[in-house]
């Protein structure tokens, strides 16, 4: 089960715990950092559709789309940045455009972060990683986390939101 990581402190906890609920549970987790990847954003130049899904680009996404073609469950994690994911995440999102068909049928989870405390303010992140998710043939929605108002270090410590990661990371076999 690859975690797709962004990078973010806060998000860490919410991850970490996810993780042990999911080990206890019997999954193998695989964490990639993908703020330490070098994937660069897709072309579109649609080369991959004439050569057999692959990418013209030669970088970091090659492993990537090796692990999440094998994966049985994907996990996005991203703090919001500007209402969105990162760029970070949104290039490798971009770059499945060469494969997605191949996701087909995978639960996707969302475990995201933010500095506001405010519900509402996640809206345009749940739709931008559905308009991913959507346009993937019968992935299912797993289940989403939210770590709100994490501002500083130890904010999300002992939240809601990490029982939550824990909880649902415990039920996913
Ligand atoms: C470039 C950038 C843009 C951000 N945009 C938002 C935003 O739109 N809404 C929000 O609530 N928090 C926003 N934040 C705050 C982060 O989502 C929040 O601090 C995150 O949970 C923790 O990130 P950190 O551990 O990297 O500091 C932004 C932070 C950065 C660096």
């Amino acid at each position: 089960m690859p975690v797709f990581d962004s990078g973010c402190a806060f998000l860490a906890e919410i991850k970490i715990v996810f993780a042990r609920g999911a080990k206890e549970a019997g999954c193998e987790v695989e964490k990639i950092e993908i703020q330490r990847k070098k994937v660069a954003g897709c072309l579109g130049c649609n080369a991959c559709y004439k050569n057999e899904g692959v990418c013209v680009q030669k970088d970091d996404m090659t492993e990537i789309r090796e692990k999440m073609i094998a994966a049985d469950i994907i996990v996005l994690a991203s703090p919001i940045y500007f209402y969105s994911m990162t760029a970070q995440l949104k290039a490798v999102i971009d770059r499945t455009y060469a494969f997605f068909q191949q996701l087909s049928g995978k639960p996707f989870y969302f475990l995201v972060s933010c500095a506001s405390p405010e519900i509402s303010d996640t809206e345009t992140m749940v739709a931008a990683l559905r308009g991913f998710t959507c346009c993937i043939p019968d992935a299912k929605e797993g289940g989403m986390v939210f770590g709100l108002e994490t501002n500083e270090p130890g904010d999300v410590k002992n939240t809601q939101a990490v029982k939550e990661a824990y909880e649902m990371g415990k039920q996913l076999i």
